[in-house]
């Protein structure tokens, strides 16, 4: 079988660990050759990248390793740049949670004005990802999750249609880990789904049993109609704040019974409710780095000081297996079939042909194909047409430097009250973000 060479650029990232653990978990079907780190912050990358050399030493002496911020060393001879970088770090996302719940207005990662914010810094990162890729490795695919993915991918769209990037998104991969669960499968991949939408505003129409035919939605239905995405046998895997986000899916739901929804809607369905149980003083970032950021940190410099990582904590980042499964589709054609963010060219036939929409797509080597999805109702498609714009606003205000066409964008969304409101919140964003935006005018 072929080896790869991976890079995995945001080195630094508090998934790498894990990430690593799972590609050598799956080296039975994607064997590596070479496996190196990328960060454009030394430091941050040095913690984690001298515990993985460690882990590769004891675990895979066979696959070369090394960590770099030279974009020349890291990029020159992969097949694949797995890509989650997080440009601004938590220091920003922090600030993209704050500002707007300083206004009263949802403020998250990835949706409503932080989320325009996060994308407004992620743009230039990713494409400049794409650009040392191919000065590099011209023949290398990129696997991109870097937030916020829906405009990432809008941004890719237009500013390079050519280049071998696929965004992807574990949310999805998530929820349907639960479904399975719901339905009493041993694994998600027994099931084959329908659904449509943008990233993180999307919802599965039908979901078989992949051997039988069987239709699930009838138990899922039921399911999340009492009780949300929550099951007992996975609560306890979950901290209280996803908790209240799989619960949530139970009201969610309510609106448009037909389909399963993607839990994000959470936060375009019920704004008010989101900013009436948060903390503008202890966000979502604070949860984070209190939590997943010290556990990793801590533990990588554990096994350096330790010089071993025979006792180590990290698990198997088990469902980040869906990367492997689409480094798989692309390197062996196995024409699996996934989830992508890919323009929409008529799949789903009602809506806008050049918005990027998230959609099942049969994935080999020459990247994804997408499958037909048909119309949507008029509900789900006039949230998707508002959705759809603010993204392409923000598109728009990152590639002409526009003030106007960002405050559009933040006045286009549900969680945003009023056109007083957007401008406030982008005018105290712009001053946040002075080192990360283009300037806007
Ligand atoms: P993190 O801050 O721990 O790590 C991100 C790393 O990226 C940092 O080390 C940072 O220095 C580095 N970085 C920032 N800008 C860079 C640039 N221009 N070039 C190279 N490196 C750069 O963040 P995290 O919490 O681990 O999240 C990483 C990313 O993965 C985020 O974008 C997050 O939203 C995303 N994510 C995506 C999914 C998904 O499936 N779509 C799931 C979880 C997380
Ligand atoms: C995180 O855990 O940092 C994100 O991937 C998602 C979130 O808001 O928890």
């Amino acid at each position: 079988m072929k080896k790869h060479s991976v890079v995995i650029a945001g080195g630094g990232s508090t998934f790498t660990p894990e990430i690593i653990l799972m590609l050598l978990s799956e080296e039975g079907r994607f064997p590596l050759s070479e496996l190196k780190l990328y960060d454009n912050d030394a430091e941050r990358q040095a913690i984690v990248g001298n515990a993985c050399a460690i882990i590769m030493k004891e675990r895979a002496p066979h696959v070369k390793f090394s960590f770099t911020t030279d974009p020349k060393e890291a990029f020159t001879g992969v097949d694949f740049v797995m890509a989650h970088i997080r440009v601004g770090k938590y220091e920003m996302r922090s600030l993209d949670e704050k500002i707007p719940l300083k206004y009263g207005c949802v403020g998250q990662e990835t949706c409503g004005a932080g989320g325009m914010a996060y994308g407004m810094r992620s743009i230039g990162g990713v494409l400049e990802l794409i650009d040392y890729m191919e000065k590099y490795s011209p023949n290398a695919w990129m696997l991109n999750y870097s937030n916020p993915a829906a405009i990432v991918a809008e941004a890719c769209r237009r500013l390079k249609p050519n280049s071998k990037v696929l965004n992807i998104c574990d949310m999805p991969v998530g929820i349907e880990d639960f479904m399975a669960v719901i339905c009493g499968l041993k694994s998600r991949k027994e099931m084959q789904v329908r659904y449509f939408g943008l990233n993180h505003f999307g919802w599965w129409t039908s979901i078989i049993e992949k051997s039988t035919g069987r239709d699930l939605m009838p138990i899922l239905r039921e399911h999340i109609s009492k009780h949300g995405y929550l099951h007992p046998s996975v609560e306890g895997h979950m901290d209280a704040d996803w908790h209240s986000t799989y619960e949530k899916a139970r009201d969610v739901f309510a609106v448009s019974p037909n389909f399963m929804p993607n839990t994000y809607f959470k936060y375009y369905l019920f704004p008010d409710y989101v900013v009436s149980h948060s903390d503008i003083n202890y966000t979502r970032t604070d949860m984070v780095r209190d939590g997943r950021e010290k556990r990793v940190f801590g533990e990588c410099k554990r096994i350096t000081e330790a010089g071993t990582a025979k006792d180590s904590t990290f698990e198997v980042g088990g469902h980040a297996t869906y990367i492997v499964d689409l480094a798989c589709a692309i390197s062996n054609n196995t024409g699996e079939r996934m989830l992508l963010i890919v323009p929409n060219n008529g799949s789903i036939i009602n809506f806008d042909p050049t918005a990027m929409v998230e959609i099942p797509c049969i994935v080999g080597c020459n990247g994804p194909e997408p499958l037909v999805m048909g119309e949507i109702p008029r509900f789900n498609k006039g949230l998707m047409e508002q959705q759809v714009a603010v993204e392409k606003l923000v598109v728009d205000a990152w590639i002409e430097g526009s003030y106007l066409k960002m405050w559009q964008a933040i006045t286009m969304s549900r969680t945003v009250p009023s056109v007083e409101v957007a401008k406030k919140i982008l005018d105290e964003l712009i001053e946040a973000n002075k080192k990360y935006w283009p300037e806007l005018k």
